[in-house]
């Protein structure tokens, strides 16, 4: 252990370069896309970094294994998007004991021991789903339809994800305001189109008559919009369902330009440079905030969206 710790000090001096080696969650969503590369422009070798990147394809094992195969590499710095919340405690205590900074972001874990790391950067998933439920109070309040019996379907993500955990208790707390609102059902689609267009699939056999999707990501919007259209019915603003949804990715802007989905609620996924900075200060002594909540918006038809989609990143 202290033989690492002083290669990794004498490497620095001599400029060698910083190694990272980041577990990421698998490339599901057009969000995930811009994630990978916000870490792959920052940690260049230009910037000072090796970055060692590994896509664990949506399975927490691929995950628990790369960070194995991290710590064998005896990078400097392990960066994890955790896929699930839960069973984190005995990779990042091997960590721990091979002397390696960990760094999560993204998603978070449920860890009983919170030394085992450094510091957290990502979304609050929980104000996201209570801004979609405040978004959707007032939408239907304007359409004059605040008081009716309104029938809800969720798509939600990865079951277990904090992304999915936060948007639905953030939904759920708006839920428990509205007594008209009515939530049929609920089911993963895993953060990915295809699902999303399947599971919606089966909520229009099952259900008639809803009023209005949540869809835990955009790109399972997308796939939920494919689904009412074969079904022979509209969404949108002018249509049969309201669709909504989180991450504000471009296309989500193409989609509501469309007319197609009503709103998006933004989760920003530039986590490159945040994660460079906790770095950055670890690496100078310095310290770092443990939680960091990064500032978050969101879009609907009412704005001009074709303006704001010329600046957006991502
Ligand atoms: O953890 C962030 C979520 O993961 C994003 O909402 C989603 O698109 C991605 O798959």
């Amino acid at each position: 252990e202290e033989s690492k710790e002083a290669d990794a000090g004498s490497g620095k001096a001599d400029g060698d370069l910083i190694t990272v080696g980041y577990a990421q969650v698998g490339a599901e969503s057009d969000w995930r896309t811009a994630n990978t590369e916000s870490f792959k422009s920052t940690f260049t070798e230009e910037n000072g970094y090796k970055l060692i990147f590994d896509d664990a394809q949506q399975k927490q094992e691929n995950q628990i294994k790369a960070i194995r195969s991290f710590i064998q590499q005896e990078v400097d710095y392990i960066v994890v998007a955790p896929v699930v919340e839960t069973g984190w405690e005995t990779v990042l205590e091997e960590a721990k004991e091979a002397g390696i900074p960990v760094i999560l972001s993204d998603r978070q874990m449920q860890l009983s021991d919170d030394s085992l790391y450094e510091a957290w950067v990502g979304g609050n998933f929980v104000k996201e789903g209570e801004t979609c439920g405040d978004w959707l109070a007032k939408y239907l309040e304007d359409q004059g339809r605040g008081d009716e019996e309104i029938n809800m379907v969720t798509i939600q993500g990865t079951i277990g994800a904090s992304a999915q955990v936060g948007r639905t208790e953030g939904m759920d707390n708006k839920l428990k305001e509205h007594s008209n609102w009515k939530m049929l059902d609920r089911q993963s689609g895993e953060f990915t189109q295809a699902k999303g267009q399947e599971v919606m699939e089966s909520f229009l056999k099952s259900y008639p008559d809803i009023d209005v999707v949540i869809c835990e990501n955009d790109n399972e919007a997308f796939g939920a919009i494919d689904a009412i259209h074969a079904a022979g019915k509209t969404c949108g603003p002018d249509g049969d369902i309201i669709v909504v949804s989180f991450d504000s990715v471009k296309a989500a802007f193409e989609s509501m330009i469309k007319g197609d989905l009503n709103a998006t609620f933004e989760c920003n996924p530039l986590h490159g440079p945040r994660v460079a900075e906790i770095i950055q200060k670890l690496e100078k002594g310095e310290q770092v905030d443990k939680i960091q909540y990064v500032d978050e918006a969101y879009f609907d038809t009412s704005m001009d969206l074709e303006n704001i989609l010329k600046d957006r990143a991502y």
